[in-house]
């Protein structure tokens, strides 16, 4: 950026250098929102301001502030002419690594950041200005709440802002960040963008502890209820930072891996050249006892570049793993069942979690490599009662809706509709590549011989002797890799060590994929 130095000239009249004095004045005013009192007041609790905040996410000397003017136009409750500055919300657009993202934050220094007319009028055209400009869009989250004062008309900047949230959405990548409170309707602007991250100390909910006292007789803490530990256990937030500047730079590292819109490719740090290496170590991952756990996260970090795995929503669904990585310098969106979990079983909250994994990939053009080591759907009354159906289906839904690049690596086991369900080839997987301990099967081994050698074991001299042959013969004949390989629905039998280099040649015969789906308004998920 380079800035001119202005000829001097000696037409400016003494008052045009005034009101140029008064505009520097009054900007370098609104620029303290809420006064040294109340910053000071934001610093001892732990927080920055809504702008060092700014500072910190936007490259130096990019940020162009949009809105600083506003002012509110309420009359009610002493409200007349009482000053507001930046209506307590700091807009504008600026750079992150070198790319244009546009941002409100909240000033909670003024009027505890609460949300009236105004204030929502600068985040939506700050959102329609992300949307035409094909641009991210972040919100700092620090706030009271709807502006009591404005009434109707703070509510009806929650709408506009809903509204604006679903124009984006699919559009540009929408994060918040929230670094405050960010109670009652107000969360669900964050609830329709794409990524939560919570900073400790920071809160959400719908209903406050007090209410729920004397609603429902219910005793729990802010904290409990709605801090970032209880909002990753219920699947709202993606991510915990434990202050700002960790969240902001949890911030970036997202943005790192995503495009900056729909009609994008994610970025490409990569050379154009593919980076093959065997690893040795993967032949030895995989224990020899099929029932025995072993850690899905390794595997991954040993297979794509430089072990850099961003994981999403850790702490929710654990079973499942997602998160976004590179290979060749190009991003992958990973999805893989977690055998340190519950087995790695698909349940309603590993569903969700993957649906809308995929989904996402799917709208940013970011490939999917899904791997699978399933035993099934989660058996149990309170999973049927809870509609493991309906969770299910989103995942098959939105596997067969993405037309992404879509590659499977089968590790271990993939057993009945949730082998189909982590994207079988049926599901419409470009490629499905299976390590050789993998086991495809409608059920497991010990529980297919129990019914179909049911007889024969009962009559067997040795009924365990017999069962275990069974069960040997099952697997080797029935449930092998070479069976699906045999039938195409496996493309190839890869060694383990191999698998970086498989994934390599498939992704970039991939690049060029194009798949065209029948003109729909929409199809309907299975909400
Ligand atoms: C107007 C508000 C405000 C609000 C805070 N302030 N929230 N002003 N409307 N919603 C003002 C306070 O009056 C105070 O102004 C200043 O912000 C700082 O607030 P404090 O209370 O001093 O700060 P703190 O002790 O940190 O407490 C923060 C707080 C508390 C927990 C957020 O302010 C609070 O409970 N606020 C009300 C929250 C609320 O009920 N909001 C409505 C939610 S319903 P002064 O000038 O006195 O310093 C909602 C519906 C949205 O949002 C629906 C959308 C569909």
């Amino acid at each position: 950026m380079t800035q001119h130095e202005p000829e001097a000239t000696n037409i400016s009249s003494a008052s045009t250098r005034a009101r140029i004095e008064m505009l520097r004045q009054q900007r370098h005013r609104l620029e303290q929102g809420g006064g040294p009192e109340r910053i000071a007041r934001q610093h001892q609790a732990g927080k920055l301001t809504a702008r060092e905040r700014i500072h910190l996410l936007i490259e130096p000397d990019t940020f162009q502030e949009l809105f600083l003017f506003s002012h509110h136009r309420c009359t009610a409750f002493g409200m007349a002419g009482k000053e507001m500055p930046g209506e307590g919300v700091i807009t504008g657009c600026g750079s992150v690594d070198g790319r244009q993202v546009f941002v409100a934050a909240q000033d909670f220094t003024v009027a505890g950041g609460s949300v009236g007319e105004m204030h929502a009028d600068k985040i939506c055209q700050t959102m329609d200005l992300a949307l035409k400009c094909g641009s991210p869009f972040i919100t700092i989250n620090d706030s009271g709440g709807a502006r009591i004062q404005e009434g109707i008309d703070a509510l009806s900047g929650y709408g506009r802002i809903f509204y604006r949230n679903v124009l984006l959405s699919g559009v540009v990548p929408q994060i918040a960040i929230i670094a405050g409170p960010c109670a009652g309707g107000a969360a669900y602007s964050p609830a329709l963008m794409d990524f939560i991250i919570m900073v400790r100390g920071s809160e959400m909910f719908i209903t406050g502890p007090e209410v729920l006292k004397q609603v429902t007789g219910e005793q729990v803490t802010g904290e409990e209820l709605g801090g970032p530990e209880a909002q990753i256990r219920s699947g709202v937030a993606h991510f915990i930072a434990e202050n700002d500047a960790e969240a902001i730079a949890l911030c970036k590292r997202l943005l790192s891996f995503l495009p900056s819109n729909n009609l994008e490719d994610p970025p490409d740090r990569g050379d154009g050249e593919l980076r093959f290496y065997n690893d040795p170590v993967l032949d030895t991952m995989i224990p020899d006892d099929p029932r025995e756990p072993y850690d899905v996260i390794p595997i991954i970090k040993r297979i794509v570049d430089d072990g850099d795995f961003l994981e999403v929503q850790r702490g929710f669904a654990d079973n499942a793993v997602i998160g976004f990585a590179r290979i060749d310098g190009s991003t992958v969106g990973i999805v893989a069942n977690q055998p340190t979990v519950m087995a790695g079983v698909l349940d309603i909250d590993a569903s969700d979690k993957i649906a809308r994994f995929v989904r996402f990939c799917n709208a940013f053009n970011i490939p999917l490599i899904t791997f699978i080591d399933v035993p099934g759907f989660l058996p149990g009354v309170a999973q049927e009662r809870g509609g493991i159906i309906r969770h299910g289906a989103k995942m098959l839904f939105a596997y067969s809706a993405a037309t992404t690049p879509k590659i499977s690596i089968i590790l271990r086991k993939a057993y009945g509709g949730a082998y189909l369900a982590m994207c079988g080839k049926d599901l419409g997987a470009d490629r499905v590549a299976a390590w050789p301990s993998a086991e495809i099967a409608v059920m497991g081994p010990e529980a297919a011989v129990n019914i179909i050698y049911r007889d024969q074991i009962k009559q067997a001299d040795d009924p365990a002797a017999a069962r275990a042959e069974f069960v040997r013969l099952y697997r080797a004949e029935f449930a092998s890799p070479y069976v699906g390989a045999g039938r195409n629905l496996i493309d190839s039998i890869i060694v383990p060590s191999e698998t970086r280099r498989y994934l390599s040649l498939a992704l970039a015969s991939l690049r060029t994929k194009r798949e065209f789906r029948p003109q729909k308004k929409h199809g309907l998920v299975p909400l």
